[in-house]
Formats: structure tokens, sequence, C-alpha cells
């Protein structure tokens, strides 16, 4: 099936989530992850701040910054379809409504960080697969990022169990990712 017919029927899904529930499962789902070793191994870590019905990560925001850990976020080059990590120092202080409404660091906020500095990656998607496949909302934006990162670096998706699928397509260009959480699950995939 198409891409874009699959992403507009989960997304219309994750919609229809009232937001008493989506908070919920997002507490669960960061309570899993901070519960994991990959995150408690990570010094630096990067997240998407969500929107809309994402699985919500300002939990996972504050829990970090307490742990010590740096926190990275995502700036968005949309010309180049691009995110551009950016370490976090004030939160919320140092961000702001970007160009796609997602909340990213101000210009004056930015500081840089190199892509293969990053241990641990928190990455959204509107559909999972079993294998780690993703699909997002279209610009390929994590596609290209993920490519960046050093090879060891761990990469999970957050997702509302509604969102995950069979089998979903991969095309050359997408980047699977390491393991999938949901509220109920943790999906491991086999490393290569
Ligand atoms: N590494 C890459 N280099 C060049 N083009 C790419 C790369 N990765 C993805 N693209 C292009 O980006 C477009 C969107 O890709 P795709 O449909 O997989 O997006 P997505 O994974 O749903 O989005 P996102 O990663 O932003 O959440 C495709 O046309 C694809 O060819
Ligand atoms: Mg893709």
């Amino acid at each position: 099936m198409l891409k874009s017919i699959i992403r507009g029927d989960l997304l219309k899904r994750r919609r229809a989530l009232p937001p008493g529930e989506v908070a919920k499962k997002s507490k669960k789902i960061i309570k899993r992850l901070v519960e994991m070793e990959e995150y408690q191994n990570a010094s630096v870590i990067m997240t998407y701040l969500h929107f809309r019905n994402e699985v919500e990560t300002d939990g996972l925001v504050r829990q970090a910054m307490a742990d010590g850990k740096r926190v990275v976020v995502p700036a968005t080059d949309v010309s180049n379809r691009r995110i551009i990590p950016s370490l976090l120092v004030k939160y919320p202080e140092d961000l702001a409504p970007g160009p796609l409404q997602i909340m990213e660091p101000k210009a004056s906020s930015l500081r840089l960080c190199r892509p293969a500095l990053i241990d641990l990656v928190i990455v959204p998607g509107v559909a999972f697969d079993l294998e780690g496949n993703r699909l997002g909302y279209g610009g390929g934006f994590y596609d290209r990022f993920l490519l960046l990162t050093k090879p060891e670096a761990v990469s999970i998706g957050l997702s509302f169990e509604l969102q995950v699928l069979t089998r979903l397509e991969r095309c050359p260009h997408d980047m699977p990712v390491n393991y999938v959480l949901t509220e109920d699950r943790v999906i491991e995939m086999k490393r290569s």
C-alpha cells in the first residue's frame, strides 16, 4: 500500500486518542525508556519535541537533564530537509515554535552539536513495524539525519500501540530504528 495512504490513516487514528490517554500512555513509554541500559549508558541524548498527538517527550527532557545528560534537540532546515542537532541548556526557555510549528531552539539559543557525539536518538514516527521500519511525515528528515550518527549510536522510536503495523514497506533510503517502545512493550531489533 502507498506510504501516503497509510500515513493518512494512521494520523487519523492517532488524532482520535483523547488527550488524557496520550499523556497516560506517554508517561508509561518514557518510564520504560529511562529504565533501559541504553538510556542509562548514554551521555548525549537527542530527542524530538512532540507536537500534536505524538508520544510526549516533555518528561524525558526533564528527566534526562536531571540525570546530568546532555540533551540535544532538532532545529529544522526546511529548504534542505535536514535536522540540525542543537544542545539544550535552558528548558523550555531556549525553545520557540519553528517553521513547522514544532518547538525548536530559537536562533539565539542554537548550539550546534556534531551528530557523531550523540549516543542515543529518540525518533518520532507516524507508524513503525516489528522490524524497526519507520514511516515519518514524508520529508526524509530523519532518514537523512540517522545516516550522520555513529554506527554504535542507538535509535529508539516512540510509538503508541495503535501505530505499530506488522509490516511496512522499506525504501532503500529508509533508516530503521533499533528499538520501538510502546505503552505495552519493547520491540527490539537484532543488530547486524
Ligand atoms: N538520505 C537521503 N538522501 C536523499 N534523499 C532522501 C534521503 N532519505 C530520504 N530521502 C528522500 O526524502 C523523501 C521522503 O522520504 P520518506 O517518504 O521515507 O520520508 P519519511 O521517512 O516518512 O519522513 P521523515 O524521515 O521526515 O520523518 C523521499 O523522496 C526520499 O527519496
Ligand atoms: Mg523514510
